[in-house]
């Protein structure tokens, strides 16, 4: 008769728990129930089927936010489990929480980066802080490195770089070469990351046998984030487990090596050494005038500025080669401004690439419809109003500038690449609560202007010297893994244009 009390003890218990998270359910998703949304598919999974649903059909979570605003409007809620998630396309919504408000980010959005699958990854870097208080401290000491005036000196070092990458395309350039644009462009943006900001000569582009240590770690990582997201049971299953350890195994790398950087740079600076004036030696003095700062801290956003500095340049390259072969007439535009401005100069000044007024519209088109980092969440800190809809404080409130970009009542013909919606003569002026590729306020993308001096360089070298035909076969399709990239990696082949043959 024991085993029967036993089992009436089990699923007494059982019932006990399920009553218990039922309830949890229940009262969480109370709060919520004047917004709109989809069905829940599941009680206790909420909308995780749905977005299984289209991972499954290969879509991602943008073209899914985006599906679901067209139907239900400006401002819906979705239930992951227990968690409830509101999503708003509204441009005074966007002001309020990127801008004026003052907001913070969602912690529990940025969990699976702070650590990933139990190894630390961005920790609390700039990116990952919660804190407000913490944060302007940190950025405020970090701005300096990062500003036009600091960037200028950096010239001569990014011409060298992207020349090595000039180079060797030269070199494959006989029209039947098939070459994938992002993985080159992954190599160069590492490279000059590694240069620029810490002092190291990387030689990915030039040593090309196999993708280096550093470039294999960091994209492991981000398959990692990204299947954790897909799937919030993946970590559970033991078919995963090997891909786990790998996961980890890079993380532990990124972090040993981010640590190795700035320790050797510390002794340096300390032995009284001669040291560039790079990021890392901003970090370190930083770190000296500065001795509570977490060591642990400083090695998070060495990571950061690895991981960040690298792949969303690399992806708004690759994409924007695509956008232009896929529209002749643009890039034809495009050349003629780049010959018009520098001919056939070789050293790209920062002043040259600012005259491109064309090239700017281009990237801001391309970062339009394919933005590297299309979300962002903040947390209101107290109750706010969306178009009428109560919003209690705490809410994780998501913002996508990929699904504002793709409406049509802020971009009229949303899918035409049209670099022309950005000239300051454009009919209809485009809002800065609409597009948004590097988030807006005061958590706005510290390398922003970075990241627009290097692609337009980048791109100026580029069209100024080759034809390239994208191999038709292809997937042009959007693969998100963290970040948006093209599926299929933009290959193509490449020629030289005639006059940089003759
Ligand atoms: C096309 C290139 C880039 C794009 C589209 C981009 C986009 C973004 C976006 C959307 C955010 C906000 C993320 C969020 O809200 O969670 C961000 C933040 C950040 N980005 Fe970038 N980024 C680019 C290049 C760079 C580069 C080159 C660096 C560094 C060298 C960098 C460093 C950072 C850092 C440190 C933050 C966190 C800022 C803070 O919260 O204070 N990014 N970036």
């Amino acid at each position: 008769m024991d085993w029967i009390f036993v089992l009436g003890v089990v699923i007494s218990v059982v019932l006990c728990v399920l009553t218990f998270i039922s309830i949890y359910i229940t009262h969480g998703r109370r709060k919520y129930s004047h917004i709109p949304g989809p069905p829940i598919d599941n009680f206790f999974l909420g909308h995780v089927p749905l977005f299984s649903k289209y991972v499954k059909e290969g879509k991602f979570f943008n073209a899914m936010t985006l599906d679901l605003c067209k139907k239900y409007g400006p401002v819906f809620k979705m239930n992951f489990m227990h968690s409830t998630f509101v999503f708003t396309s509204d441009p005074q919504a966007v002001r309020e929480l990127q801008i004026t408000g003052n907001h913070p980010k969602s912690y529990i959005t940025l969990e699976g980066i702070i650590y990933l699958f139990s190894e630390r990854f961005f920790g609390k870097s700039l990116v990952s802080e919660t804190d407000q208080k913490v944060w302007v401290w940190r950025r405020q000491l970090m701005n300096p490195c990062f500003q036009k005036s600091y960037l200028r000196g950096l010239e001569s070092a990014l011409n060298t770089e992207i020349d090595l990458l000039i180079t060797r395309l030269a070199g494959l350039a006989d029209g039947k070469t098939e070459v994938s644009m992002l993985d080159e462009f992954n190599h160069l943006t590492l490279d000059i990351i590694g240069k620029i900001a810490f002092g190291m000569q990387m030689n990915n582009v030039v040593n090309r046998t196999e993708k280096s240590e550093f470039t294999k770690a960091i994209q492991l990582c981000f398959r990692g984030i990204s299947e954790n997201v897909r799937n919030p049971f993946f970590k559970y299953n033991f078919f995963n487990w090997n891909f786990i350890n790998d996961v980890r195994k890079a993380l532990r790398f990124l972090r040993v090596f981010s640590k190795q950087c700035f320790e050797e740079r510390k002794a340096a600076i300390e032995r009284g050494d001669y040291t560039p004036d790079d990021i890392l030696n901003h970090i370190v003095k930083m770190k000296l005038e500065n001795p509570e700062l977490d060591d642990e801290v400083i090695v998070d956003d060495i990571i950061v500025f690895f991981v960040a500095g690298q792949e969303t340049t690399a992806c708004l390259l690759s994409f924007t080669m695509i956008c232009l072969w896929q529209n002749k007439d643009i890039l034809e535009r495009l050349r003629t401004e780049v010959f018009d401005i520098v001919g056939m100069k070789s050293y790209l000044s920062i002043e040259d690439v600012n005259k491109m007024k064309y090239l700017e519209m281009v990237i801001k088109e391309s970062l339009r419809l394919y933005p590297p980092g299309p979300n962002t969440f903040r947390e209101p800190k107290h109750d706010i109003e969306i178009l009428g809809y109560k919003i209690p404080a705490g809410t994780p409130v998501a913002m996508s500038t990929y699904v504002s970009s793709r409406l049509e009542e802020f971009f009229p013909d949303p899918l035409k690449f049209f670099p022309e919606r950005f000239s300051p003569n454009a009919e209809n002026k485009i809002t800065s609560y609409t597009y948004y590729p590097f988030t807006l306020g005061p958590r706005t993308c510290i390398g922003k202007s970075f990241a627009e001096i290097e692609a337009k360089i980048i791109l100026a070298k580029i069209i100024q010297r080759f034809n390239f035909e994208m191999d038709p076969d292809q997937s042009f399709d959007i693969e998100e893994s963290t970040t948006l990239k093209p599926e299929g990696g933009a290959v193509c082949t490449l020629t030289l244009c005639d006059s940089f043959e003759g």
